[in-house]
């Protein structure tokens, strides 16, 4: 039996154990960025922006782990339909534990990236491998206690998170929601840029794109 914890993530407790990823609190933050996206307020007494999605939307979570990014998504806003999935059969069963736990009606699929995805969701959110193994401050280590198929990706840490942009830019998907290391920021934002996919926001270690350019605000001329 391999030895499970409790990790708290959004303020809720996941079963982990060593086949995912320990949720990370800046991935908290791409739980606001939805949330910000649907126009529903993520703090108290913060004033939610205009919504550009409805809260009934379609979401995909890909290389859902734990499945505390799924999980979350569909506690926090019940009407949408969450899909997560992972390439890791390990971390999914682990995902669905913590979905029945959690008492979130999410539907599961092992996939590589969307290759196995047959729907076409408003939202892809995804918190991939991006550690590049040649990074100096990582400290090896800490990050033995994880699975090496949830940390680390080749091409500068880059190669799954630009796959999932070639999907995601094939399938014409509107909204995409990434984390990666701000020091990858600026090659991922240039890389979507040429897939036709614009920088929305970025909060911390999360980069939300749309498709399209985004426009700066009219401001038209009144009569
Ligand atoms: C950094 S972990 C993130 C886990 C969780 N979403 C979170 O934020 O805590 C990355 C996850 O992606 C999965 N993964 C790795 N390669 C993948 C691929 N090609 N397709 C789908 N999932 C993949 C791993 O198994 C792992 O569960």
């Amino acid at each position: 039996m391999k030895e499970s914890s409790l990790s708290n993530f959004y303020g809720r407790d996941y079963l982990i154990n060593p086949d995912v990823l320990i949720p990370r609190p800046e991935t908290e933050l791409m739980i606001d960025a939805v949330l910000n996206l649907v126009g529903k307020s993520y703090l108290p007494g913060v004033k939610p922006s205009e919504a550009i999605l409805p809260q009934d939307l379609t979401i995909v979570d890909v290389g859902t782990g734990s499945g505390c990014v799924a999980i979350t998504l569909k506690l926090e806003l019940p009407d949408t339909r969450v899909v997560a999935t992972d390439i890791s059969k390990k971390a999914l069963r682990i995902a669905e534990k913590n979905a029945n736990n959690l008492s979130a009606k999410i539907e599961f699929l092992q996939s590589d990236l969307l290759d196995r995805v047959d729907i076409k969701p408003d939202l892809i959110v995804a918190n991939l491998p991006y550690v590049d193994e040649n990074w100096e401050w990582i400290d090896k280590e800490a990050l033995s206690k994880e699975p090496v198929l949830a940390l680390y990706a080749d091409n500068g840490g880059l190669e799954l998170i630009y796959r999932l942009i070639d999907q995601v830019a094939e399938r014409d998907i509107k909204h995409l929601i990434l984390e990666a290391d701000p020091c990858q920021h600026e090659r991922i934002i240039n890389y979507a840029k040429k897939r036709n996919y614009s920088q929305q926001e970025t909060r911390g270690f999360i980069l939300s794109f749309v498709s399209g350019r985004v426009l700066p605000n009219l401001v038209l001329p009144q009569n």
